[in-house]
């Protein structure tokens, strides 16, 4: 039996597995303790993480049925995220390790978002049998890449952003409409109701050909349009049309990339996750192109898109099998890992 945990940013969660199947996965989000300060504050994260690790790593073994006794290995993010909060869930799994001897497993959290839409069915459990190359789209606050996966833990990055994270785009322009922050599900809800072709914004890069993107421009093309228009948001047909517009221009960019990468490397696969996947015009785009195209498209489970223990315990366990030496005590946590490392 596995425990993970995750802590590289804003959650804190402990999840128990065993051979694949997920028998508890516990998330504590800080998302509200965060929204005054309209974004993530590192310092209180890290204390946070400190307030919470403890209860949520009894409540996953609760759920789970077990007691500390009962696990076989522990596994922790090792990075890439905010330096202090990596440290605070790794250096617990590696003490909890040390102490009850058991190996310990360092994983790269941006590689544990690979496999998360490979997590399904009632128990949740990692559906590797139906595992097939695929070209991984990963979109959060902190990350923006495409990935193409070749095989089970065999996968390089072809694109990332050059500038804003496409979650950090949706949040961005939410303040600049007033919206609280996190303000990319709520965009989301009112661009449902808008009209995205009211209004033209750019589509960074969507024409270059490479895979890489770029949002902090269209930031910039939103405060100068509000800068031209300052009464547009007082309108509530206005706003969900603004919003409508901003988000089909992230959607269409993001999109287009994911399918075309598809195309050129020969993929019949797309898969999908991270916060912003949580997005239902992404969803839905994701799905008429893919399936235009004949691509087969797995999109995480919502509560599985944002940050979760699920997937690093997923991927911690496939490590094992396939051989991965244990990670050393008295290695440190890596803030700024590269996928590619
Ligand atoms: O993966 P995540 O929980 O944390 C990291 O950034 O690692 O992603 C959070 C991001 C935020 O920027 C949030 O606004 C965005 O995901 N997000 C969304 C939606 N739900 C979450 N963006 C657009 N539409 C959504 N429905
Ligand atoms: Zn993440």
């Amino acid at each position: 039996m596995l425990l993970a945990l995750e802590t590289s940013c804003d959650e804190t969660s402990a999840a128990v597995l065993r051979d694949g199947v997920i028998l508890a996965n516990v998330v504590a989000s800080q998302v509200r303790l965060h929204a005054e300060y309209g974004g993530v504050v590192p310092e209180l994260a890290t204390r946070e993480h400190l307030r919470n690790l403890l209860p949520v790593v009894h409540e996953a073994l609760d759920q789970a049925g077990a007691s500390i006794g009962d696990l076989t290995a522990v596994a922790a993010t090792r990075g890439p995220g905010l330096p202090a909060a990596l440290m605070a869930g790794f250096t617990s799994a590696q003490a909890l390790a040390f102490a009850r001897g058991l190996p310990l497993y360092g994983v790269h959290h941006h590689e544990a978002h690979l496999y998360s839409p490979w997590i399904g069915g009632q128990p949740p459990a990692a559906q590797f049998d139906q595992f097939e190359p695929n070209v991984s789209l990963i979109v959060s606050g902190g990350h923006t890449m495409l990935v193409h996966v070749r095989g089970e833990l065999d996968h390089t990055v072809i694109g990332s952003t050059l500038d804003d994270a496409a979650g950090e785009c949706f949040d961005k322009v939410s303040k600049l409409l007033g919206l609280p922050y996190p303000g990319g599900p709520l965009l989301d809800r009112l661009a449902a109701e808008g009209n995205p072709a009211a209004f033209e914004f750019p589509r960074p890069l969507l024409a270059e050909p490479n895979f890489d993107f770029s949002f902090s421009g269209l930031k910039t093309s939103v405060r100068y349009f509000l800068e031209k228009h300052p009464d547009l948001a007082d309108d509530p047909q206005a706003l969900r049309d603004l919003c409508a517009s901003v988000q089909a221009a992230i959607v269409e960019v993001l999109v287009a990339k994911t399918v075309r990468a598809a195309r050129q490397l020969g993929v019949k696969c797309v898969t999908a996750s991270g916060g912003v996947s949580c997005n239902s015009g992404l969803r839905r785009e994701l799905e008429l192109r893919c399936a235009k195209r004949g691509l087969r498209l797995r999109v995480a489970e919502k509560r599985l898109c944002t940050d979760n223990a699920a997937m690093i315990g997923v991927l911690a366990e496939r490590q094992i099998r396939a051989g991965k030496a244990p990670t050393p005590f008295d290695e440190e946590t890596r803030p700024g890992w590269s996928l590619e490392r």
